[in-house]
């Protein structure tokens, strides 16, 4: 019951601003690379035997991809702030020393707070290059801008591992000042979008490793828990899982729903066109031509798109009323409607559940609602689909062919929710079972962005704001 909540309410609005000719920034998960003792699955045993059997083909040359070695690696998740963001862990240098970052699929900068950050890091984990064998500074400057807040400081590379993977030489920025961005035990950011889209100019760690053929499938996996209609949600709970190179079987049910990004957005954002919406069973336009696109991002905690069709969305909740001052761009809705709304890119519906719709109470009996206006710059997509809708699938961001996908969680992922006698994961440092090199070209800011991108540069403001609510009035 919201009444129970306490005094204050975080109810984070995320976003991302990007500016030229820096880009993005985000908000993400934090990942943890976990070792089991006991109790096996059938699913760690299948995956123990899967790479056992191939890491032996390719020690005695009986495989075809022997020059590689392939595999699959599991991240757990901390959903922060009921479902604020969600982190997992890397780890940086040599030795390795792990840090938790927000796992973002709407940038592409990998980023960590430095020893000498002078700004915005005082209550977080720092990285110290010194401490590590195989760092390198680039002397580049690096900027990110969001909507709320900056990263700056100074391209570096080194070697990065998560998941039982491991890139030598991966290019990321290590910031000495840090504005409104990180909280608490997050460290900075992985980017899980294309190259063409980092403000570094490197190629990210994740398409290292899925064009370096070190994963089984070319493909990401999400499972994100909901905690936003919980009461006695702690800050930090189990959040879920991020897996690189193979989807879990037991966290979704039915078949993967894959569809293919356009062409003409390739190298930038996850994104798909929004082909239907529908609220309380009706049907909302999602816009014309390029006006759909939508990024998939799991940096974003709720769901933007633009002001002509969020206000036909609320049209349909009799009682709802546009915000203003910090809530101007939102919604605000009576508490006890409950909102149902869907989404459709080009197969089937898939709906959001009234509980993630339904973000916060801000006055009696008033609540903001999961989905507002926002404007993006010419070429940016137009919506922003982040964690509100994700919460409700199971999402796969292929690279090759590169398309998402979605599946309806099972009754395993399902339990996750809300369930408050989890514990959430803490960061650590596991076991390399694959390893790739970063590309050498990787130091030229921006060389990369496509134009469209880069001419759009302005103001992709989506909007990084975190609204705290004083909850005078319950
Ligand atoms: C797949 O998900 C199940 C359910 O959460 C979990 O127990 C299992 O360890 C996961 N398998 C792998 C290989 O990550
Ligand atoms: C990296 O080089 C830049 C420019 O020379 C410098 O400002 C920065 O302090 C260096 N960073 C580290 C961690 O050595
Ligand atoms: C939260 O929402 C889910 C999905 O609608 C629902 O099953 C669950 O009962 C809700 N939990 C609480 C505490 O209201």
């Amino acid at each position: 019951m919201l009444s129970s909540l306490p005094l204050f309410l975080v109810a984070s609005i995320v976003s991302h601003a990007f500016a030229n000719p820096t880009p993005p920034a985000p908000r993400g998960l934090s990942i943890n690379l976990q070792r089991r003792i006991v109790s096996r699955s059938v699913d760690d045993l299948g995956a123990w035997a899967k790479s056992h059997r191939e890491g032996l083909m390719a020690k005695y040359g009986g495989s075809p991809s022997s020059k590689t070695r392939r595999s699959t690696g599991t991240n757990l998740l901390t959903n922060q702030g009921a479902d604020s963001s969600f982190f997992g862990s890397i780890a940086l240098g040599t030795p390795a020393v792990s840090f938790n970052v927000v796992l973002d699929t709407g940038s592409a900068d990998l980023w960590v707070a430095g020893n000498t950050c002078t700004k915005g890091c005082s209550t977080v984990a720092t990285f110290n290059p010194s401490g590590s064998s195989t760092y390198k500074n680039s002397s580049t400057p690096f900027q990110i801008t969001y909507g709320s807040g900056s990263a700056a400081g100074a391209l570096a590379s080194d070697t990065v591992q998560m998941a039982g993977f491991s890139v030598a030489s991966q290019v990321f920025a290590v910031c000495d000042v840090v504005n409104n961005v990180l909280t608490d035990p997050v460290s900075g950011l992985l980017g899980l979008g294309f190259k063409g889209i980092a403000s570094s100019g490197a190629t990210p760690f994740w398409q290292t490793l899925a064009t370096g053929s070190t994963w089984d499938s070319p493909l990401m996996a999400f499972q994100l828990t909901r905690f936003v209609n919980q009461s006695n949600t702690q800050s930090l709970e189990a959040g879920g899982s991020f897996t690189m190179g193979f989807v879990n079987n037991s966290l979704f049910t039915g078949d993967i729903e894959y569809i293919n990004i356009p062409s003409e957005a390739a190298n930038s954002y996850w994104i798909l066109p929004i082909t239907a919406i529908t609220v309380q069973g009706n049907s909302i336009s999602p816009g014309t031509g390029r006006e759909t696109f939508a990024a998939i991002d799991t940096g974003t905690t709720l769901v933007g798109g633009p002001a002509q069709e969020i206000a036909s969305i609320y049209a349909q909740i009799p009682g709802s009323s546009l915000g203003t001052g910090q809530f101007e761009g939102y919604y605000l809705y009576p508490c006890d409607t409950s909102v149902t709304v869907a989404l459709s890119f080009g197969g089937r519906s898939w709906t959001v559940s009234p509980a993630d719709f339904q973000v916060q109470q801000v006055s009696r009996g008033t609540c903001l609602g999961g989905f507002f206006a926002l404007t993006t710059g010419d070429s940016a997509p137009s919506w922003i689909v982040g964690d509100t809708f994700l919460k409700n699938v199971y999402s796969v961001f292929r690279f090759n062919p590169a398309s998402i996908g979605f599946a309806s969680l099972s009754d395993a992922s399902l339990a996750m929710n809300g369930n408050v006698d989890l514990q959430a994961p803490s960061a650590t440092i596991g076991s390399v079972s694959a390893a790739a090199t970063a590309g050498t070209s990787g130091l030229k800011p921006n060389s990369a962005t496509p134009l469209d991108l880069r001419a759009s540069s302005l103001i992709f403001t989506i909007a990084a704001t975190l609204i705290w609510v004083v909850q005078s009035n319950l």
